[in-house]
C-alpha cells in the first residue's frame, strides 16, 4: 500500500528525517511512537505532500505509484486520508456542508454523526469553538466519510476523554476491520492500542526509525524506561 524508500526531509535547511525506510502492506496498521519534536507529524505531512515539507531525497510510493511530486488533492483522490494533530477551524464552512461534499449518503452522515456524538455540531462552522475532543471526533467523522484506503492518524486520541476515546476507538476498529484498509497511527498515550489491531510498531528518534515490534510491548517498555532505551534495540531500520 505504502512504501517509503531512503526518505529525507529538510525544513528550513534543517534535516528532520534522514534516510527513512518504511513499508505498510494492504490491510496492515503500523503504530508510530516517538518523543515530541522527533518528526512524526513531519513524516505524515511529507506523505500528504504539504507545502513546506519537501522530499529532499528518496521516494514515496503509494499503490505502486511514486507520488513525490503529486499535488495533495491528487494523493487524497488516490486514497490517502489524514487526521490532523491540530486541525484548523474553518469559518464559514459548516460541518454538514463538508460532510455532504465528502459523501453523498445522507443516511451514513446521520448515523455516523450520531455515533460520534456530533449531530448537534453539524450546523456549526468546522472546528470553530469546538473542544479538543470535539475537534478530534469531527476529524474522524470527515475521514470516515472520505473512505480512504490508507489512514494517517496523528495522535487521534490526544485531548479526548476516556469515554470518547472508546467511541472513536470502536469506529476506527470497525473501519480498519474492512477489507484492505491500512493505517499509520501516531500515538503518545497508547490508549488507541486497546482498540486497533496491530502487529507492528516502531519508534522515530534522532531522524530515524528504531526498533520494530509488538506495539503493546514497545509501549510498555517506553513507559517504563523512556525513548532512549529504543536506540539500543538491535532491529534498527525496518523495511
Ligand atoms: N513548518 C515548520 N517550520 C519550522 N520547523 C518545523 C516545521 N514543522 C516542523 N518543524 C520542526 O521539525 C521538528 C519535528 O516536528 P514534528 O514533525 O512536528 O514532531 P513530532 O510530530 O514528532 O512532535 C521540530 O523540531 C519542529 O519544530
Ligand atoms: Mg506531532
Amino acid at each position: 500500500m505504502l512504501e517509503i524508500r531512503n526518505l529525507s526531509v529538510d525544513i528550513e535547511g534543517k534535516r528532520i528525517l534522514e534516510d527513512i525506510n518504511l513499508t505498510i502492506k494492504k490491510g496492515e496498521t503500523l503504530i508510530l511512537f516517538g518523543p515530541n519534536g522527533s518528526g512524526k507529524s513531519t513524516l505524515i505531512k511529507a506523505i500528504m505532500g504539504f507545502q513546506g515539507y519537501p522530499v529532499t531525497n528518496g521516494s514515496i510510493v503509494f499503490k505502486g505509484k511514486e507520488i513525490n511530486r503529486l499535488a495533495t488533492e491528487k494523493r487524497v483522490k488516490m486514497g490517502l486520508g489524514l487526521m490532523y494533530q491540530h486541525p484548523p477551524a474553518i469559518r464559514g464552512v459548516k460541518l454538514e456542508q463538508i460532510a455532504g461534499f465528502l459523501n453523498k449518503d445522507a443516511k451514513k452522515i446521520k448515523s455516523l454523526s450520531e455515533e460520534l456524538s456530533l449531530a448537534k455540531h453539524l450546523h456549526r462552522d468546522i472546528n470553530l469553538g469546538f473542544s479538543g475532543g470535539e475537534m478530534k471526533r469531527a476529524e474522524l467523522f470527515q475521514l470516515m466519510l472520505q473512505n480512504p484506503d490508507m489512514l494517517l492518524l496523528d495522535e487521534p486520541e490526544s485531548g479526548v476523554d476516556i469515554e470518547n476515546i472508546s467511541i472513536m476507538g470502536r469506529v476506527l476498529s470497525e473501519y480498519l476491520g474492512k477489507e484492505g484498509k491500512s493505517a499509520l497511527i501516531i500515538t503518545h498515550t497508547g490508549y488507541i492500542l486497546d482498540y486497533v489491531k496491530s502487529q507492528r510498531g516502531c519508534v522515530l528518534l534522532n531522524k530515524q526509525f528504531w526498533c520494530v515490534g509488538s506495539p503493546k510491548e514497545m509501549f510498555k517498555t517506553i513507559r517504563e524506561q523512556g525513548y532512549e532505551r529504543c536506540k539500543g534495540c538491535v532491529c534498527h531500520q525496518m523495511s
